[in-house]
This record gives C-alpha cells, structure tokens and sequence, in this order.
C-alpha cells in the first residue's frame, strides 16, 4: 500500500522553512496540488512562484495560519472546505523547540509548543482523516524527532511533545491498518534547518558532523519510507544506525546519561564534580556541550 501522492493533493505544515519546504520542493514535480502552511505568508508565496516556474500545471494554495491558535486551525479547514480542497495526504512538519531548564521558560512559549506540536497535528488529522476512510485512501506523515524516543534535560516540553507524537502516530497507524491510510513517523536527528535558531541555540557548528544531514536529504529520506510505509524513518545513515543501537540501551543507562546532562544544566558540573553554588548557567552550558540533535 502506497500513500496517494502521485497527483494527489497535499496538506503541509510548516512549508515556509527547513525540512516542510524541502518536502513541497520533492512533492511538486508529483502531486496535483499543493496546500502550504505557515505563518509567513511571504516565504510561502515565494515558494509557490519557485514551484510553478518548475511546474506550471501543479495547483499551489497559499494558507497563512497560525497553528498556535486553534480558531485559526478551523478557518484554514473551512478555506480548504470552501475551495471544494480535498486533501488526500497530510504532512504535519510545523514545530518548534526550546531550550533551558523548565521552570524558567516562559508559559507562552510552552503553550505555543504543546498547540503546534501536539495539538496541531492531533486536530488537523481528527478533521482530515474521515474523509480519507470514506475514499479507502490517503496518508499521513508526521514529522516527530528523536527527542521523542530518548530523554532530554533542557528539553523537557519538546522532547515530551515528541513523545506524544511517537506514541500517537504508532497507536493511530495501528489501527488504520487496512484501510488504505498510510501512516508513518519520521523521527530526525540534527538538521540543517532554522530550528535551532527558533529554539534559541544559534550555535549550530556544536552539532556534531556525522550526524548531521541537509533538509534536502531528511525531505528525501521521509518520503522514500513514507512511499514504503514505514512505520518509522531515521533520515541519515549515522544518524539511522545511532537509534537502532540506542533502542538496546537499557532505561537506567538512558536515565544515568541523561542525569549526567541535566547536573551540567542546573549546576554547570558533572556527576563526578562538586556543584558550584552560583553555577545556573542553564541555557548556556546547553548550547556550549549539550545533548545534540532536536
Ligand atoms: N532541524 C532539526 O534538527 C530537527 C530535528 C528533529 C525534528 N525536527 C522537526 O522537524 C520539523 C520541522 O522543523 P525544521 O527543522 O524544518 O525547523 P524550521 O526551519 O524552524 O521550520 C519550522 C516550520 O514550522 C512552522 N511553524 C512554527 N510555528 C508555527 C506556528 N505557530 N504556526 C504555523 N507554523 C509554524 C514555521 O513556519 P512560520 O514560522 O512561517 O510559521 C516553519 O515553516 C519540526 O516538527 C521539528 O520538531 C527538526
């Protein structure tokens, strides 16, 4: 069973940036229409131009929306409703992160997280998935990551949105199976994308090389095991080979390092090392060595 993405039409989230554009840049030599979402209409619009000069018959729809807001959620549905859109694939990409100790992220920010990351995706599927029951065909591919399978100090809402994410694309692809809807979970490590910058930590050459892939190449990836109806893609080879080897690590050698991240977080020391009274550097020590990939 394949998704329907050869002249289907395709709902992306988070398509004015990083790894949502790369996936709109692959889909559009295939599908018949395009549906981009975001909040920066502009890059949006510019990315329509640039897929039409590629391929003038593909159906581009611009939808600036703010995914943060639910009501903002139902107009984007009652646009594509009103324009007779009949979305066949949904590709929920849109999130974004933050870094530092818990207690001292502001709510907004926390809030906005767990409305893009979590309930974005879990309302966008809820409105579009009936109708592709009704067909007996369609797909939807979830961008989570690999916070969402390991634990992550100075990550803690992010990593938990993503555990959501895992926990609910599995459990809902388990019971799709069989009726023609596709379901898969793509869990990146570090990309190269503007994520990091929107999380606060700019220092994107502290990531490590191996590991990194372009957005080209995790846009790639995510659709070939999409096509393949993978339950569950690694973009990148290192990367790939990394999760398969961590998914042995027993839980208490998982809490044991992550435990070791999370004393550098809040008292700038390690395990072996007394902690310094005045040594909150939080965010800081993060960025300078901290748990790599989102
Ligand atoms: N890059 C990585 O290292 C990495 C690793 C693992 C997983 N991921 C996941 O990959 C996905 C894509 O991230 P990316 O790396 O491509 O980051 P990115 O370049 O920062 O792109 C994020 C996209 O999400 C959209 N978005 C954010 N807040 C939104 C809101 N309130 N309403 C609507 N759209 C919103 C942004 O659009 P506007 O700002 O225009 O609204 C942008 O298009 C995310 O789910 C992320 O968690 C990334």
């Amino acid at each position: 069973m394949r998704p329907p993405i050869d002249s289907g039409t395709i709902l992306i989230t988070g398509a004015s940036s990083g790894i949502g554009r790369e996936i709109a840049r692959q889909l559009a030599r295939r599908a018949r229409t395009l549906v981009l979402v975001a909040r920066r209409e502009e890059r949006l619009e510019a990315l329509r131009d640039e897929l039409l000069a590629h391929n003038p018959t593909l159906g581009v729809m611009v939808e600036r929306c703010d995914l943060s807001h639910p009501d903002e959620v139902d107009t984007l549905l009652d646009s594509l409703h009103r324009h007779l859109v009949r979305v066949d694939v949904l590709v929920n990409n849109a999130g974004l992160g933050d870094y530092g100790l818990y207690e001292q992220e502001s709510w907004s920010r926390i809030h906005q997280m767990l409305q893009v990351n979590v309930e974005a995706p879990v309302l966008l599927t809820h409105r579009l998935l009936r109708r592709m029951l009704e067909r007996g065909r369609g797909g939807i591919l979830n961008i989570g990551s690999g916070a969402g399978r390991m634990l992550r100090p100075g990550m803690s809402v992010y990593a938990g949105t993503k555990h959501f994410l895992e926990g609910f694309t599995e459990s809902l692809r388990l019971e799709l199976s069989g009726t023609g809807v596709v379901v898969t979970l793509v869990a990146p490590g570090p990309v190269d994308t503007e994520f990091r910058e929107v999380a606060g930590g700019e220092n994107r050459s502290a990531r490590p090389s191996w590991m990194r892939i372009s957005a080209e190449r995790c846009a790639r990836e995510a659709l070939e095991g999409f096509e393949r109806a993978a339950p569950l893609v690694y973009p990148g080879l290192a990367y790939r080979w990394m999760m398969r080897l961590a998914s042995f690590m027993p839980r208490p050698v998982m809490r044991a390092g992550g435990l070791v991240v999370a004393r550098r977080l809040r008292h700038g020391t390690s395990l072996l090392e007394p902690a310094h009274p005045d040594a909150r550097l939080g965010r800081r020590v993060l960025l300078a060595g901290g748990p790599e990939g989102a």
